[in-house]
This record gives structure tokens, C-alpha cells and sequence, in this order.
């Protein structure tokens, strides 16, 4: 039986309406409208926002926000925003907004305003950050603290360096900023290379205080401090945590007055804008990062307000479903230009894949139609003498994203010329491409002319923002977050879940004794028994 989505009448006009544009260049959609490039564009809240160069017209858009509004968008987004358990797998309420809510305004979790909670966190949090930033918060043996380390996995990793790096400018420089996420010794180990305990901070970031990755990491960590240290007490002053997770924090031996709260209804990979970007606020300072937060806000504000045919997350997440369902797109490109964005890809990879990665609907059927796209990306100018050959020449249809900024932060002039017309040629390129004729105008020789033919008809959209701004760098995050949250709400499923991580996690803590203690015999199939016993064989 068919689920619900593809056997509404909105699904198959856009089956239909997909027959008669699937053939259809982008290059024929720019000559029939020559405002084309001026009118399939938005700005709002500083983003110049180009999707025109995209295989649709005004009749793709029309229908595929009758989808959207088919499935009750308005109704779901007001339910987010305000505090509704709309995670009901977890029975949670989903609130990453109310993180960058203004003071003074109310949300109500089970009739509590917890707009209050979130601004004592954030007093509390800028208070602390002060301190270490000016030297006041000493270690124990009286030394200013000179590097912090942010262990954490996950959303309790993948945002802070994010963040952290594509902020760098605006960084404290005397501090050094450091992260541990892998349980893999050497990360540890090189994160700690040359530093000295007693000038020392660690950051111990898990929403539940429980992941086996960081808990082993902050127990390495516990021992080294301690080798150095030599004193139980030296741990107030070295560790502090961000957790929901009192009891656990306490037990591992951290003063809960050193703790950063937030709550369960901020999902790990929705919590950058929660305590877990307390290393940003050092890096930063309170000023920045209220500023990324009013960016943030800003975002969530065009989201909830402006008209679909004007909303930025909405309509990216349109495109995405068009390419996704109907062009059979599998991968959705992010390509930052701005080298400050390098982990911007691999933050977005956990927002959309753990979010997306899901074949049952929430009210657990089978879907019979693609979820989500696998994300992926790097910073140009490198990806084009890297892989973008695939993209221009490739036979596999990839829809790309282009982010970039007018001004660098670092005025080395030709430079970011150079950078920004490498980026607007690359979409240039894909979209309209070179034809046979094309290539023998300029004398290719006849043998050489498909080699040299770019076929075009390759969709992208184009961010273009003033400058990599704390305010800008929020805008862009909660972009892509409400993006997946349109695209939970046409396909049905629940993005505020993870239980696909689950099964791994369990079975890793089976196989653990069975690899220090030689256990025999093993129960698993031939392979993983066979794995086992090797490793074993060191
Ligand atoms: O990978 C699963 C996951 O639960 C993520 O959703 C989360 O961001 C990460 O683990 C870390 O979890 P925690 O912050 O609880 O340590």
C-alpha cells in the first residue's frame, strides 16, 4: 500500500508536471525569461539568495508548496516554535529557537517559561568565559589557563570546531583552542602534545554524560590531569562540564557549580547555540557570541514569518525534495567559499544525515519514496581541482550549494576577487555549460570536441552574504536547520530522533570484553568472529 505523501493528488501533479520539465535546460528556462537571474531570487536578512539556476519554473514552485501546505507546514512549524512535543518518538519538544530567544519573551515547556533558563545559562556562561579570556580564573597552581580543550563527539563536537573555526578572526588569540572527539587514543594524545596541565582546560561536552567516545576521553583526560597535577582538588579548576546530566557530571567529579546546563529538548546537533558552544564563547567573548545568537534568531524569525514563496529554509528545502524525489539526486553539495568555512560541510553532514536518515515515517511505515540526501562538501577553490570534474562532466546529477562573502575578513587584495569569480563561473558553468559548436568555434580539433563539450543543465544555488560575520555565520546555521525541518515535515519522518546510532553503540559494548578478555567461544557470525580473533592475534 502507498504511504500517504505519494498517493496525494499534490505528489502526482508534480509527477506529471516532472514528465514535461525533466527534458527541459536551464539554459531554455533563462532565455524564455530574460529577469530570470533577478527574479527567482530572494533577499532577506543581508543573504542575496539566487536560486535560479535551477531546473524549475514558476509552475514547479506552485506545486511544490501546495505539497508543503498539504501537509499541515504552518500548523507543524507554530507547533515547533511553540514547544508542542513534536519529537514524539523521544517525547520531547524541539526547541533550538528558544536558545537565541530574546529576553523577555515566553516559551512555554509543560507551562514553564524557559526563556529565563536560557539567559542564566548564557549570564553564567559569558561570566566564566570572561574570566578565562582575562586571565582572572586561575589554575591550581595559580597559573592563567593558556589552552582549552573541547572534548566531545557528535553535536557536542562537530558544531564547536565549526564554529570555532569559521570565527577564528575572531578569536582570542593568546588562547589556543583544541578538540577531542575520536575514541581513538592518538587524538588525545596529539591534543595534548607540548601543553602543560597546570595552564590546562578541558571543556567536558555530552548532553547525557554518558557517550562511551567522550567519557573514556575526559577519564584520559582525568589521569593525565592528575599525573601533572598530582591532587584531587586540581580538578575544580581544570574541568568544567556542559551537560544535562547533573548526576553524572557530579560523579565524574566535576563541581556542578562548573557545569553548563541545557535540556532535553535541544537535540544533540541542534545545541551549538546551546551551553555546548561555551568554547566559542571563549574563543569569541560574549559579545560575538550574542551576536551569532541574534543571527540565529534572525533566521528563525524570517522562517516563521516570511511568505513560502519568499523563505529562504523553505525553499532550499523544495529544491531539495525535487532533486531528492523526482530527479532521483542522491548527494546534496555544500561548497563554502571562504576557507573559514572548511568543517562547515562536516557540521552540516550530522544536521542533515542524522536528521534525514530515516525510512519510517513517524507514524512508523515504510516510506516508498527517498529520505535524505547524503551532504557533502569542502571549500573552493580546492574542490575544483579536486573532484568538481564529476559534477561538470560526471553523469550523476548533483544540485550544489554556493555560500560566499563580498569582503574578506583579510584584505589581501586580488584575492577575494579571485575567489568570488571562481564562484559565480562554477555556476555559470554547470548551469549553462558548453555546446559541440562552442567547442569547434574555438578550433578544437573534431575528435576532441566531446571531450571538451560541457553538457550545462547542472543546478546550484548561490548564498552571497556581506562579510563570514558571528551574526552571518547564525544565519546560515539556522538556514540549514529549518531546512530540515520542512523536509522532516514533507517526508513524514521524525529529524529529532537518532535510534539508527543506537544498534552499533550496543554491539561495540559486547565486543569490547570479548577483545580484552579472549572470551571463547564467540557467538557472532563467521566474519566478526574471524575479526575478533585477529585482533586478538597481536
Ligand atoms: O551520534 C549519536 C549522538 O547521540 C548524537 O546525536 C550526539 O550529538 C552525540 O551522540 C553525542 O552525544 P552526547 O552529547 O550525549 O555525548
Amino acid at each position: 500500500m502507498k504511504t500517504t505523501l505519494t498517493n496525494t493528488e499534490s505528489w502526482k501533479s508534480l509527477e506529471k508536471h516532472f514528465d514535461e520539465i525533466e527534458h527541459v535546460s536551464i539554459k531554455t528556462l533563462f532565455e524564455n525569461d530574460k529577469n530570470r537571474g533577478q527574479q527567482l531570487v530572494v533577499k532577506d536578512e543581508g543573504i542575496y539568495f539566487d536560486f535560479s539556476k535551477h531546473r524549475i519554473t514558476g509552475e514547479t514552485l506552485k506545486l511544490l508548496s501546495q505539497l508543503l501546505e498539504n501537509r499541515d507546514f504552518d500548523n507543524q512549524r507554530q507547533a515547533m516554535f511553540s514547544g508542542e512535543k513534536i519529537n514524539i518518538t523521544e517525547k520531547r519538544a524541539v526547541l533550538h529557537t528558544a536558545l537565541r530567544a530574546p529576553k523577555g519573551s515566553t516559551i512555554l515547556v509543560d507551562g514553564r517559561n524557559v526563556v529565563p533558563d536560557v539567559h542564566a545559562v548564557l549570564d553564567k556562561m559569558s561570566g566564566f568565559a570572561n574570566k578565562i579570556r582575562n586571565g582572572e580564573w586561575k589554575g591550581h597552581s595559580g597559573k592563567t589557563i593558556k589552552t582549552i580543550i573541547n572534548i566531545g563527539i557528535g553535536g557536542s563536537d562537530l558544531g564547536p570546531v565549526m564554529a570555532y573555526e569559521a570565527l577564528k578572526y575572531f578569536s582570542i588569540r593568546s588562547l589556543d583552542f583544541r578538540f577531542v572527539s575520536n575514541v581513538d587514543g592518538s587524538d588525545f594524545a596529539e591534543a595534548v602534545e607540548g601543553l602543560r596541565a597546570d595552564e590546562t582546560l578541558f571543556i567536558i561536552s555530552s548532553k547525557t554524560f554518558t557517550t562511551l567516545e567522550t567519557m573514556a576521553n575526559a577519564q584520559t583526560a582525568r589521569q593525565w590531569a592528575l599525573k601533572n597535577l598530582g591532587d584531587e582538588s586540581a580538578i575544580a579548576k581544570h574541568f568544567v562540564a556542559v551537560s544535562t546530566n547533573e548526576k553524572e557530571v557530579t560523579r565524574f567529579g566535576i563541581d556542578p557549580q562548573n557545569m553548563f546546563g541545557f535540556w532535553d529538548w535541544v537535540g544533540g546537533r541542534y545545541s551549538m547555540s546551546a551551553a555546548i558552544g561555551l568554547s566559542t564563547m571563549i574563543a569569541i567573548g560574549p559579545e560575538n557570541y550574542h551576536e551569532m545568537l541574534a543571527g540565529l534568531h534572525k533566521m528563525d524569525e524570517h522562517f516563521r514569518t516570511a511568505p513560502v514563496e519568499k523563505n529562504i529554509p523553505v525553499i532550499m528545502a523544495l529544491l531539495g525534495v525535487w532533486y531528492n524525489n523526482f530527479f532521483g539526486a542522491e548527494t546534496q553539495a555544500v561548497f563554502p567559499y571562504d576557507k573559514y568555512l572548511h568543517r562547515f560541510p562536516a557540521y552540516l553532514q550530522q544536521l542533515t544525515m542524522e536528521s534525514m536518515g530515516k525510512h519510517v515515517t513517524i507514524g512508523g511505515d515504510i516510506v516508498d519514496y527517498q529520505t535524505g540526501a547524503i551532504y557533502w562538501g569542502e571549500p573552493g577553490t580546492n574542490g575544483q581541482h579536486s573532484f568538481y570534474q564529476l559534477i561538470h562532466q560526471g553523469t550523476k546529477l548533483i544540485p550544489v550549494d554556493f555560500i560566499g562573502f563580498k569582503e574578506s575578513l583579510n584584505l589581501l587584495p586580488p584575492h577575494q576577487d579571485y575567489l568570488i569569480a571562481n564562484m559565480i563561473a562554477q555556476g555559470e558553468a554547470l548551469a549553462f555549460g558548453k555546446t559541440a559548436d562552442e567547442v569547434r568555434a574555438e578550433g578544437v580539433a573534431e575528435e576532441m570536441v566531446s571531450h571538451k563539450v560541457f553538457v550545462g543543465n547542472r543546478p546550484s544555488s548561490t548564498f552571497f552574504l556581506d562579510k563570514l560575520s558571528p551574526e552571518n555565520l547564525g544565519k546560515l546555521v539556522a538556514m540549514y536547520e529549518h531546512c530540515v525541518f520542512v523536509q522532516g515535515v514533507i517526508w513524514n519522518i521524525n529529524p529529532f530522533d537518532q535510534m539508527g546510532v543506537e544498534l552499533g553503540k550496543v554491539l561495540a559494548q559486547n565486543i569490547i570484553p570479548e577483545l580484552q578478555n579472549g572470551e571463547k567461544p564467540l557467538h557472532h557470525d563467521s566474519s566478526t568472529n574471524a575479526l575478533i580473533e585477529f585482533y586478538r592475534e597481536k
